[in-house]
């Protein structure tokens, strides 16, 4: 982790959890995060738990994501999600692109861009999650993807926007399998993102953006990755269904900052 850059630790919870559940686990990540300084914090509940889950947070450092939203604000989009309610509910970050998202409900990524640029014009900050499959790490195309994903999800954001842009590196393959990338890896693509967003923007831009590391995060692995210097936090998945295990992570990403 890059000294200037406040790293981020985020949760997806993806379907998980009702709102009982959910206002609870809120309840404990609060009491448990209450003393962590240098380190953001954020939980993407399910959408039906959103408002609730927002009263817990309310005036404390843990803040309120969401795990997908519409490009527009309002209308005929049956089962969609507006920006503006997203705002409105509390949400401060969207996770955008995330591989299932893509996967099993076909987003691609000039999807992914209007909903990135509409989150930006909302005043959301924009996670944007890139990856590459197996089948493409194997073959070597994993920069190319990579590099695709960032590119077209990005395009259209002007430089001043992109203080509202996160980068999430989520090799679907290490998804919910047990299988982190080893540190050197996740750092080897966390350094091409950057390099790759300083000659899209520029380097001063590209120093200043946190680029999440995602996939089978977990107490056990976490100091190693955050000891990288180009990871700057991360984005869990089934390790931050428990506080124990999200507040230990929470903790490691907070002591490395420290130091
Ligand atoms: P995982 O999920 O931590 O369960 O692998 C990460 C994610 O999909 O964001």
């Amino acid at each position: 982790m890059f000294a200037e850059r406040t790293s981020l630790v985020m949760g997806n919870w993806k379907m998980n959890g009702g709102v009982a559940e959910s206002v609870e686990l809120a309840r404990e990540l609060v009491a448990g995060a209450a003393h962590l300084t240098q380190v953001d914090i954020a939980v993407a509940p399910t959408a039906l738990s959103l408002t609730r889950v927002a009263d817990v947070l309310a005036g404390t450092q843990v803040e309120l994501a969401s795990q997908n939203m519409h490009f527009e604000e309002s209308g005929a989009f049956t089962g969609e999600i507006s920006p503006v309610h997203l705002k409105e509910s509390g949400c401060r970050y969207a996770i955008l692109g995330h591989s299932e998202r893509r996967q099993l409900f076909g987003e691609t990524d000039a999807l992914v861009n209007r909903k990135l640029r509409s989150a930006l014009n909302h005043g959301l900050h924009a996670v944007l999650c890139v990856g590459e499959t197996l089948e493409e790490r194997d073959a070597g195309r994993t920069g190319a993807k990579v590099e695709r994903q960032i590119t077209e999800g990005l395009a259209g954001v002007r430089d001043e926007d992109l203080g509202g842009v996160v980068i999430a590196y989520e090799p679907i393959w290490a998804i919910g399998t047990g299988r982190t990338a080893s540190p050197d890896q996740a750092q080897e693509v966390h350094a091409a993102i950057r390099t790759l967003v300083g000659a899209l923007y520029d380097r001063s831009i590209a120093d200043g953006l946190r680029v999440l590391y995602g996939g089978s995060v977990k107490p056990a692995n976490i100091e190693a990755l955050i000891a990288c210097p180009d990871i700057d936090g991360a984005l869990v998945g089934g390790a931050s269904l428990k506080a124990e295990s999200f507040l230990t992570i929470c903790r490691s990403v907070a002591d490395a900052g420290a130091s």
